[in-house]
């Protein structure tokens, strides 16, 4: 499927490259401003970016790949990312990621059936003295708990959680 770059983005884009000595250092904020579009990085997205900036296409999918931060597919309204490193291991995540897989009916790498959740467990989120540590879209929520969980899943489902949903 074809894929264009909008007037907008490449506007933000102009601008942030500027900010920046060489086209490749803007690459992953401009794939950050790209994803929030869409909620994923298609092909043909990272196709047009590669383009639009000069680089191998190689180049941006290999970022695209690397970090946990850009999805690869469609993911839901709200995009749950367990941490599942040591620290939020030994903190309790596993038992976090098994409520959801209960809670959700849905294993990780899904998207429950309503649109409404995706559920991943990821590498290091950086909030380490935190953990355990979900993301969910852009924010972070530490030293979760099952009742702090549980309330979370239900402001998400009643939409009590203003500006986090895509
Ligand atoms: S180990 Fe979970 S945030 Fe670092």
């Amino acid at each position: 499927m074809a894929f264009t770059l909008t007037n907008e983005f490449k506007a933000k884009a102009d601008k942030l490259r500027a900010g920046y000595p060489r086209p490749d250092a803007a690459l992953i904020p401009l794939l950050q401003e790209l994803q929030k579009d869409r909620g994923f990085m298609a092909e043909e997205a990272m196709d047009a970016l590669a383009a639009y900036l000069g680089l191998p296409y190689a180049r941006v999918k290999a970022v695209v790949t690397f970090y946990t931060m850009f999805n690869r597919a469609p993911v839901g309204k709200y995009h749950l990312q367990v941490c599942r490193n040591i620290s939020c291991h030994m903190a309790g995540a596993p038992g976090l990621l098994a409520r959801l897989r209960e809670k959700l009916a849905i294993e990780e790498g899904e998207t429950t059936k309503d649109g409404l959740f995706t559920l991943s467990s990821v590498e290091c989120l950086g909030a380490c003295g935190a953990a355990p540590v979900m993301q969910v879209n852009e924010d972070y929520f530490e030293k979760l708990d099952e009742k702090k969980l549980d309330d979370l899943l239900e402001d998400m489902r009643h939409g009590r959680l203003r500006g986090m949903a895509r």
